[in-house]
């Protein structure tokens, strides 16, 4: 069972401090043999994390990547070398905010190919926007992402994916639990043996009700990531 922090575009050193509390719950929790905790923070605090938990069991992963693995000049830009040098073993691909900024399939394609030559397991992020939801295409998109996403890629083994629909993600709202069970399903049926995780709003609150779930592989979660106590009552509630 997958638990991912995604920080987004917050955190400054001083967010680290509390990490140890992480750390500390992590080594005593009984059920920690079946879980994996991974912090995907922003790109400057990668070092730091990597050094925070060196001696853990805890991953860290980058949030997005260039689609190119070789070096060059493009400013700006950090490619999935360059990650696996710091000790990223994981990227985020696909999220929806990098998608309604202007990334589409193919591009994603092409970083998620990049990404897996480096050797990084990859999050990779699909989901429906709430108009698509309101027109019932949900599974026509999926379907879409899947495909264009994971063209020619043969070896999925290295690859997660992240359900997030967009409408959910900030916003409070989670999916009802037949719906999510059967979109869930949906995609383990396209994509034999991958993991699939649920990301939007999870919360202390509502992961009581996620749980009942019981085809997902684990959780990307954002903003209550971002606090460690929030983080560690969302992994013990999970299993009480
Ligand atoms: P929130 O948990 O803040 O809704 O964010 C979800 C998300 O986008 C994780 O990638």
């Amino acid at each position: 069972m997958y638990f991912i922090a995604n920080w987004k575009m917050f955190g400054s050193l001083n967010s680290l401090n509390s990490l140890n509390k992480v750390i500390k719950f992590f080594k005593i929790f009984k059920k920690n043999k079946f879980l994996k905790i991974v912090y995907c923070p922003p790109t400057t605090l990668l070092g730091p994390m990597a050094e925070i938990f060196k001696k853990t069991k805890i991953d860290i992963g980058a949030q997005n990547c260039h689609e190119q693995d070789s070096y060059g000049a493009f400013t700006g830009s950090v490619n999935s070398k360059m990650l696996k040098n710091i000790g990223a073993k994981y990227v985020i691909i696909g999220h929806s905010e990098n998608r309604q900024r202007g990334e589409n399939d193919k591009l994603i394609n092409q970083k998620i190919k990049s990404a897996s030559r480096s050797g990084l397991k990859v999050i990779f992020c699909i989901g429906e926007t709430l108009n698509e939801k309101r027109k019932k295409i949900t599974k026509k998109v999926l379907n879409r992402q899947l495909r264009l996403g994971l063209s020619k890629i043969k070896s999925k083994n290295k690859i997660i994916i992240a359900y997030e629909p967009v409408w959910s993600i900030g916003t409070g709202l989670i999916p009802n639990a037949s719906d999510l069970y059967e979109t869930i399903n949906f995609i383990k049926k396209k994509i034999r043996k991958i993991k699939v995780l649920y990301g939007g709003s999870v919360n202390p609150k509502n992961i009581d009700y996620l749980k009942t779930i019981n085809n997902l592989d684990g959780y990307l979660i954002g903003s209550a990531s971002q606090n460690s106590k929030k983080f560690i009552d969302i992994i013990k509630k999970r299993y009480s």
